[in-house]
């Protein structure tokens, strides 16, 4: 099996945890990132963990030329596991043309590489915001794509097309599209972890953030939804689980077991936890009381969704192994080891 992968985006939150596992599967990883919206260092934060530095080369994926030459450059890579893209979700709504040009410019100049370099094997980062608020829970792979409710999940969806049509029209080329739920969480060793740079939107770093004082308070987005406690409802899984899932995505396109030439997973617990669920197994793990106070909806939130993980489960052989609670340990490990060493 060839080794060399290309992670774009490996800087990343998602992109670095995905990193180290490749590389604790013996895996040689290149990365490419503009740095946008990551932190150099943390290549030394893979490196503490693995003992092993990625390649790494600062390219910005929509300068085709730059792209060509890293290939050029890099003989033997046959494969890519593709990260990079913006994904603020309020940030695309105001500049949609920005997100539209960076997501997609960024993916058809690497779809041509693929072709020009025969490199044939992708793994794309997709999103369940493409099923926007199913009608069946939890949702499948074959439940309708539903019309985007922001320009990024806009990019996921078209992103899915753009590499289903170039699949089908090109016999050499296979790709796996996986569907992230909610990503949260941190490497155990406090080593990597998510780095939201300003305030965060996302839920799990604006609650460990408050916690060590940087917020205020949360404010919780509603609390008169249709679910047993009324706040929304999603399904959290730990970033390692998710990272370990990119590996196993990975060998299967090596290893020819995939079943057709484009496929897509789910990746999910199968459990969905509402925001005050959340908010107490942040308490339950830091022994900390939260500051929140519920304040409107926010808008283009989904009211509930979570996984039927089950194709992923039964086909790749994955499944989740951390609970929430080691998830929202492992964040708030590293909020404080972060902190710290600042
Ligand atoms: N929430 C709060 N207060 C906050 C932040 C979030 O109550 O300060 C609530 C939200 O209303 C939602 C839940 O926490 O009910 C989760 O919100 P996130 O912003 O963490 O995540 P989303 O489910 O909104 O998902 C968004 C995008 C996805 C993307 C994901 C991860 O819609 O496409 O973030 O980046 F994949």
């Amino acid at each position: 099996m060839n080794k060399k992968v290309l992670v774009t985006g490996g800087t990343g939150y998602i992109g670095s945890h995905t990193v180290v596992e490749l590389q604790n599967e013996g895996f040689e990883v290149y990365i490419i990132d503009n740095l946008s919206n990551s932190d150099i260092n943390v290549l030394d934060g893979i490196t503490g963990i693995t003992g092993k530095r990625p390649a790494f080369e600062k390219i910005d994926l929509c300068d085709h030329e730059k792209v060509k030459a890293f290939f050029s450059h890099n003989p033997g890579i046959e494969s890519i596991i593709h990260f990079a893209a913006y994904k603020a979700v309020g940030e695309s709504v105001e500049k949609p043309v920005l997100y539209y040009h960076n997501n997609l410019v960024s993916l058809l100049n690497l779809l041509t590489c693929m072709k020009d370099f025969n490199i044939p094997s992708l793994v794309f980062s997709s999103s369940c915001t493409v099923y926007g608020q199913p009608d069946e829970l939890p949702v499948s792979e074959d439940a309708p794509i539903q019309e985007a409710v922001s320009p990024y999940g806009n990019t996921k969806q078209i992103g899915e097309e753009i590499i289903r049509d170039t699949i089908h029209s090109c016999e050499q080329l296979k790709a796996v599209s996986l569907r992230y739920f909610n990503p949260i969480g941190a490497h155990p060793s406090s080593y990597i972890g998510e780095l939201p740079i300003g305030i965060p939107e996302n839920l799990v770093p604006y609650i460990t953030q408050t916690a060590a004082g940087i917020r205020d308070e949360l404010r919780v987005f509603g609390d008169d939804y249709d679910t047993p406690d009324g706040s929304c409802i999603r399904d959290y899984l730990h970033v390692v689980d998710l990272a370990q899932a990119h590996v196993v995505a990975l060998k299967r396109l090596l290893e020819k077991r995939n079943k057709g030439n484009y496929e897509i997973f789910n990746l999910g617990t199968g459990r969905g936890v509402s925001v005050f669920e959340a908010i107490e197994s942040f308490e339950r793990v830091s022994g900390k009381k939260l500051r929140y106070r519920v304040v409107d909806r926010r808008p283009g939130d989904i009211e509930k969704i979570w996984a039927n993980p089950a194709l992923a489960n039964n086909e790749m052989r994955w499944s989740t192994k951390y609970s929430l609670d080691d998830a929202m340990k492992s964040a708030w490990d590293w909020e404080l080891s972060y902190r710290k060493n600042k």
